[in-house]
Order: structure tokens, then sequence, then C-alpha cells
């Protein structure tokens, strides 16, 4: 009805999309995820919700990260970031997977959920498993008093309000600056200083600003997706920590801009998917200023030297030399979090090349905001 029309326009508050207004909330939405869960004088996160006494917190020797499409790339970056952080094992799988292969559960494991919705059948399943073989469950997801947050033992709401868009942009963000907060939970309670932890605490509050930048940048981003998506077929790289931002990053081009994308560590591309670079398949590569640089570069220079196009998201300091490369750049904040900024413009990247391709971009076809069904 023209009713339903007019709601629906209000809601979209003047944006052509919800995704694009969902990517354009982020400033607001990281504002509210952080909000009075930063403690400066001890350099520390407060989580409440998660329910665990600093003396459980320290008794756990594995973090297992759970979810589904985004949420599990998400996963892995928050993973990663545990690692480095809390010097914690700590992994992430696919909950769909794990729910059907008789997964080992075990005491001295923290398990986390990670949902937007809270109703991913996959997700509320392995939660499930997980507490009758009696682990330790606790949830990051956004929707309150949801299946999957009342089902865990604890958590940490995402705060990141109401998602509309099948393909997931703010909440995805606000569940890597909650794995940020939970890494400096179990970091502080072990070997990381409250110097170190305060350096991350400041780096968190600044993600806001720099977020904004990313944001600003969106016309530029805009050129560069309209060039991709003129190929059928692309690669997206990145290692370490860059390579859930490229799975991430592929997983937004084939959701709504229909191209098959394909995620791959760069330091594998010499093991096989070379072979397949020439002008016609072009490469998204995840390249930030860290230790791992100076390998980013020689695999950009190998995908050159044999004709692929390559499209860099990057720092400012990062350099290039010779090679003939456009760059999205975004800021630096401490190398622990920079996947949390890197994976920004992707989100464009794939919303832009979409549009330019003229598909409809809150509801892909074959897709839906949550998979509640078997
Ligand atoms: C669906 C959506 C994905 C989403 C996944 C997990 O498959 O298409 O975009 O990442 O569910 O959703 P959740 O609500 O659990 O985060």
């Amino acid at each position: 009805t023209e009713i339903d029309i007019a709601a629906e326009d209000l809601d979209l508050g003047g944006y052509p999309h919800y995704m694009a207004k969902e990517i354009q909330e982020q400033p607001e939405s990281v504002e509210r995820m952080i909000r009075g869960r930063l403690d400066d004088r001890f350099g520390v996160a407060r989580l409440d919700g998660l329910n665990l006494t600093p003396r459980e917190l320290r008794g756990f020797s594995r973090v297992k990260i759970l979810g589904c499409g985004s949420a599990y790339y998400v996963g892995q970056i928050g993973a990663t970031m545990i690692e480095e952080l809390a010097r914690i094992p700590a992994d992430a799988e696919a909950a769909s997977e794990f729910r059907y292969r008789n997964p080992i559960i075990e005491a001295d494991t923290l398990y986390i959920a990670v949902s937007q919705s809270g109703e991913t059948i996959d997700t509320a399943f392995a939660v499930e498993e997980i507490k009758r073989k009696g682990g330790r469950v606790v949830g990051l997801v956004n929707v309150v008093g949801s299946t999957i947050a009342r089902a865990c033992e604890g958590g940490v709401y995402l705060h990141a309000g109401p998602e509309i868009a099948v393909a997931s942009t703010k909440a995805l963000t606000n569940m890597a600056v909650g794995f940020a907060l939970i890494a400096l939970s179990l970091g502080r309670v072990r070997d990381l200083s409250n110097a170190d932890g305060r350096r991350i605490i400041d780096a968190i509050r600044a993600l806001p600003g720099q977020i904004k930048t990313i944001l600003d940048a969106e016309p530029e981003i805009a050129e560069h997706a309209k060039t991709v998506a003129a190929a059928q077929s692309l690669f997206f790289v990145g290692r370490v920590r860059g390579f859930p931002v490229a799975r991430e990053g592929a997983q937004k081009f084939k959701e709504i801009s229909y191209r098959h994308a394909e995620a791959y560590q760069t330091s594998e591309l010499k093991h096989g998917p070379l072979a397949l670079i020439d002008e016609s398949l072009p490469t998204v590569a995840v390249v930030p200023s860290d230790e791992l640089t100076d390998r980013n570069l020689a695999a950009v220079q190998q995908i050159k030297a044999r004709g692929g196009a390559v499209l860099a998201v990057t720092h400012e300091d990062v350099d290039f030399g010779e090679l003939d490369v456009p760059r999205i750049v975004v800021p630096r904040t401490e190398p622990e979090l920079d996947p949390i900024l890197l994976t920004v413009p992707l989100q464009l990247l794939a919303y832009h090349a979409a549009l330019s391709l003229g598909y409809d971009i809150d509801k892909p076809r074959n897709l839906a905001k949550s998979v509640t069904v078997e």
C-alpha cells in the first residue's frame, strides 16, 4: 500500500538502499558498541554481561568462535585478535559444520557464538550442542532477546540497531569491535600490560572517526568498483590479519554483485592459483602496513608480472614503488585492530559494484537475511 511505501522511505532516511544507510551509520553504531565499556584506568574492557569473573576468564586455555556466513569470517578476525592480544589459541569455525561433526567440547574452552539476528538455526544448534556437552558459551549478538542471546550463558550485545539489508555491514563492524573488547578482557587477566591495554583502548576510541574518514572516500571507491565490476571473476587476497578481511570482501561480492569472487591467502597464491592470473582476472589485495608488507608487495608484483590488475586496500605509508596499483587507503590503527578498518571499504566496493550492475542490493536473489529453518 501507499502507506507502507511511505513508511519505508522514512526508514531509509533519504538513502537509496538500506545497505547504503547501514554503511553510513557505522561511526555512530561503533560509538554505541563501546559506550561505557572502556576502562582507561585499568586499560581493560568492561563486559559485565559476559558473566565471567577474572578467575574464570583466566581459566580458559582455548577459544572457539562459531558463526555462519559473514559472522564466521568476522569470527576469524576475532580469533586472530584474541591470539595476538591474549596469546590464547583461538579459531573460528562455521557453525553449520561444527554442529554436524560431533565436536569435541572441552571445559577449559571459551565458546563464542556470533550472530547478527540471533536466530540462525545452525548457530543456535551449535550453542545447544556445546551446552549439552557441558561447555561454556557466550554470545556476540545484535538482536536483544533473540534465541541465541537467550540460550547463551552471557554475552555482549552489539547495539548496532536494526539491520535490514541482507548483506551485513554495521553489525559485522560491531562484531569485530566486540572481539577487540573480548580480546582485551582475556589479555588483561594474562600478560597484556596496563599500558598495552590502554594503547588498544585509545585505538578503539578513535575508530568511529577513522571509519568516517573511510566513508568520506566513497566517490573514489565507487569509481574503483565500476572497474572491478567489469570482470566476471576476481580474487581477494590477504594474509594472517588480512585473510578474513579478503574472505569477507569476496563474500559481499558474491552476495550482491553476483560475481565469482574467490578469497585466497596471499601466501598460497604461488601454490596454485597464480596459474589462473591473467588480464581477465583482477585481484583485490589487502596490503596493510605491518610486518608482512614486503611479502605482500612481492605477491602483488608477481600478479602484475602475469598481466593481472590489482586494486590494493592499504595504508598511506605502504610504498608500492614502480608498481602501477590503484589504491584505497584506510587510516592506520594499532596493527591488531587493522581488520576492523580494512573491511569497511570492501563494503562500499561491493555496494557500488552491485549498483553499477543494476542488481537488487538489499534483497539479493536466493538469500535470506537470516536462515532460521533447516
Ligand atoms: C545468512 C545471511 C548472511 C549472514 C548469515 C549469518 O546466511 O545471508 O549475510 O552473515 O546468515 O547471519 P547471522 O544473523 O547469524 O549473523
